[in-house]
């Protein structure tokens, strides 16, 4: 089982609204990844099944509380749709990083070939536009543009910084694309079939680009710091990919000496068991991992400096405490 992000809600009665309607999306996400042919909804079902945090449509569920329709069907609708496309993204994520484990089960591409995970991602893509044209064809605008945005930036993480290129800035490029996107979008699809007012809508987009970022950025740190236990996944993936993840550019970033062995082996091909284990033990017990912990936190106070166009109020508070929420599982 994926490691839990427990809703950030104090205020008892939105909590109660909060949890009817996201096990009304629950139920409605397997309704729409059925297919009529049994192989492929079983294909497209396992990692519904497998679990996961829900992080993205508990978003929508919430922004959509800073209108006056939170409980309206296009919500539940939109809520499916983001968490389907995130869903599609990891069989995908899963073949390009070559991932055996995903939310605590065997990764699709690890269970059946990269051919079915590939196929069967496309598969939820195209579910997701599905529901989206339902919404009208500024939602299936909005969900093309977030499609194209996490695409670039999966992408992007593919290809090396050039020679006049920042690593760090050229990092979090990638970051807001693959991440930042889909959560902007969740966000904003709540606020927009909610029927709050434009300017919450664009300020929940804004707040949630960053918010989407930091919690990408906080991943990256739970890739060093966390057990099979509490993140569903391989500890260490991004080191044994070479993906050089926020922890990594801050400690490549030393001049300290004492830092030689850990340099050499993050330039180093990892693919050697050995030599993981011991690039992943240093660099656990470096500072690097405070600094990108530090700066995560940074990214979620503004964040939340974001939420002025939002009522002060109970959802503003859970806004907030999300924010903070995200920020705090890399602690
Ligand atoms: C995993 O997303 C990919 C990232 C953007 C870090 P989540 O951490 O939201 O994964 P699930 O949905 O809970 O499995
Ligand atoms: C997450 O990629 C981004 C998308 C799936 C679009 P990562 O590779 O960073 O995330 P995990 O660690 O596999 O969940
Ligand atoms: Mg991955
Ligand atoms: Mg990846």
């Amino acid at each position: 089982m994926s490691s839990t992000l427990a809703l950030p809600v104090t205020d008892p009665a939105l909590e109660a609204r909060l949890r009817e309607r996201l096990a009304v999306v629950e139920k409605a996400l397997y309704a729409h990844v059925q297919s009529r042919y049994p192989y492929v909804t079983e294909a497209a079902s396992h990692l519904l099944d497998a679990g996961g945090k829900r992080f993205r449509p508990f978003l929508v569920l919430l922004a959509a509380e800073t209108g006056p329709r939170p409980a309206d069907d296009a919500v539940v609708t939109a809520a499916c749709i983001v968490e389907i496309t995130h869903v599609g993204s990891l069989y995908h994520d899963d073949v390009m990083d070559e991932a055996a484990l995903r939310r605590g089960a065997d990764s699709a591409n690890a269970r059946w070939d990269n051919l079915v995970a590939i196929l069967t991602g496309d598969f939820l893509f195209a579910k997701s536009s599905e529901l989206t044209a339902t919404l009208g064809s500024e939602a299936v605008r909005i969900q093309a543009e977030t499609f194209t945005r996490l695409v670039e930036g999966q992408i992007l993480e593919t290809v090396a910084p050039g020679p006049d290129e920042d690593p760090l800035e050229h990092y979090l490029e990638v970051v807001a694309g693959k991440t930042g996107s889909l959560i902007a979008t969740s966000a904003r699809y709540g606020a927009r079939f909610g029927g709050a007012p434009r300017e919450v809508e664009e300020a929940l987009a804004e707040y949630g680009e960053i918010v989407g970022s930091a919690f990408q950025l906080s991943d990256d740190i739970l890739d060093v710091a966390s057990e099979t236990a509490e993140s569903g996944k391989t500890p260490g993936t991004d080191l044994r990919e070479g993906v050089p993840t926020l922890p990594v550019l801050m400690a490549k970033a030393s001049t300290d000496p004492a830092d030689a062995r850990l340099l050499e082996l993050l330039d180093a091909d990892l693919s050697d068991d050995a030599l993981h284990a011991e690039a992943l033990e240093l660099l656990r017990r470096h500072p690097a991992m405070d600094q990108a912990r530090a700066y995560v936190v940074a990214r979620a106070q503004e964040a939340k400096a974001r939420l002025a166009a939002v009522p002060e109020g109970p959802v503003r508070d859970a806004l907030e405490a999300f924010a903070d929420a995200v920020a705090i599982r890399s602690t």
